[in-house]
């Protein structure tokens, strides 16, 4: 009897854990403070999810030029995007890393940007974003 309370509280309790995890909706489109936007198109049965991600950070390079594909993951409220900084009009010889957490209509991430400078030599950058969910 005292098993198969405990059965059913386990069962209880991990049925409201998975219920409560928080998927990523699409399409949905979040801002950053720095004033970019990702737009998130997709999202697979796995929560992988793709969009497209406007840099209109100042102080960075490929600013304000749509297009940039955005590839990410939403595993139990803990996120991981990517963009490589090249398309068909613009290549910034870069690529930027997030990853964070979703938490309601915020995520809140650290990131790390990884690019080629003049000379050709590999450089970082770190920072962190917080998204707000605008659409
Ligand atoms: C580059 O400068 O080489 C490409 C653009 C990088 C933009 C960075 S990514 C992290 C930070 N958050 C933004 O919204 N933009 C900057």
């Amino acid at each position: 009897m005292l098993r198969a309370f405990i059965a059913i509280c386990l069962a209880l309790t991990l049925g409201s854990a998975v219920a409560s995890a928080q998927s990523i909706p699409a399409p949905s489109t979040w801002k950053n403070q720095r004033g970019s936007e990702m737009t998130i198109k997709s999202v697979d049965p796995a929560n992988v999810f793709t969009g497209e991600f406007v840099n209109n950070a100042p102080d960075f390079e490929c600013r304000g030029t749509p297009g940039f594909d955005v590839k990410g993951s939403l595993i139990n409220g803990r996120l991981v995007f990517a963009v490589v900084w090249k398309n068909a009009t613009r290549n910034c010889n870069s690529i930027t890393a997030w990853r964070g957490r979703l938490q309601g209509n915020t995520m809140n991430t650290t990131w790390i940007l990884v690019y080629a400078d003049r000379n050709g030599r590999v450089q970082t950058r770190t920072g962190r974003d917080t998204f707000q969910r605008a659409d």
